[in-house]
């Protein structure tokens, strides 16, 4: 039979699945994740905790393994991620105005540096944006200034300019909702004035609080009519309807510049959020009905 890699491929697409450095000796786990994926998302190893947990003193072993299994088994990495206002080290927290500036550079070009060449696509900012206004998240990288992500995108351009980059963020799925607004927004702004933006990232973790909705697919394909790839990042839907999973998947496949999925994880017990069962694979390994409905929509 074929897989989600090889299904997505068929038409230009990857399939990935986020992968967590502690289980790549668990080979229930890496069966799966090689068989089914073509493309994968470090959980937490790249984050600045893991990365820079010492100001200028970069740790990359744990992001390192995922990165060496990907290479070994032919996957492709999206870089996740390098800017975000949470999993942030004490010594990050400490920093503000332009001393907190420059470590965001330095970190950017540091963990770029290191990968650089070797990765498809990366999530320069994670989550700039705050839930129901839809303006700025009061972050401390926000208390810098207003063009803090200007300042990110145009530092990761040039640390590694073979890396797509990638704005990435939950709740933004919503065409209707003023923060899938306020991230178009700034897309457009940053496209006008050449701000290099390359891909949004949909992190689609859809449960009670951020139903699924059929608008979707118009989100898409706005942000794509930008002049964008858009992304699916880190898929995981409560309880995983096999309905559900197969109009995510087609509403990816309805739009040219959707250029993948990834799914939060492996198997139910893998999840951030296992109590919602809300992957492809459950705890014994075996395929779900969602994963049979990806698989006949891709
Ligand atoms: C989550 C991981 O899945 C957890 O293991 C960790 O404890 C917290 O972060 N948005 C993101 C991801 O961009 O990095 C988050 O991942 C989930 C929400």
């Amino acid at each position: 039979g074929t897989t989600l890699g090889a299904a997505a491929a068929r038409s230009g697409r990857y399939f990935g699945t986020a992968i967590n450095a502690s289980k790549l000796g668990d080979p229930a786990y890496t069966t799966i994740a090689g068989r089914e994926f073509d493309m994968v998302t470090p959980e937490n190893e790249m984050k600045l905790d893991a990365t820079e947990p010492r100001q200028g003193q970069f740790v990359f072993t744990a992001a390192d393994r995922i990165v060496d299994w990907a290479a070994e088994n032919g996957k492709r990495v999206r870089g996740h991620t390098l800017v975000w206002h949470s999993g942030q080290p004490q010594w990050l927290q400490s920093l503000s105005g332009s001393a907190l500036r420059q470590a965001m550079v330095d970190h950017i070009n540091g963990v770029m540096g290191h990968y650089k060449g070797r990765i498809y696509a990366w999530d320069v900012v994670d989550e700039a944006f705050a839930d129901g206004t839809g303006g700025r998240r009061n972050s401390n990288f926000q208390r810098t200034g207003d063009d803090w992500i200007e300042v990110a995108f145009r530092v990761a351009r040039a640390a590694d300019p073979d890396a797509r980059l990638c704005y990435n963020d939950y709740n933004i799925e919503n065409w209707t909702w003023a923060k899938t607004q306020s991230v178009y927004s700034m897309v457009m702004d940053f496209k006008q004035r050449g701000v290099p933006i390359d891909c949004v990232g949909f992190q689609s973790h859809f449960n009670s609080g951020n139903p699924y909705d059929a608008g979707f697919r118009t989100t898409l394909q706005k942000f794509a009519a930008l002049g964008v790839d858009v992304q699916i990042t880190e898929l995981d839907i409560q309880g995983a309807p096999a309905a559900t999973y197969a109009a995510v998947v087609g509403d990816c496949l309805a739009v040219p510049r959707c250029a993948g999925i990834t799914v939060w994880g492996v198997r139910d017990p893998d999840s951030w959020r296992s109590s919602d069962t809300p992957l492809l694979f459950d705890g014994n390994g075996d395929k779900k009905a969602a994963y049979t409905a990806v698989l006949d929509t891709l």
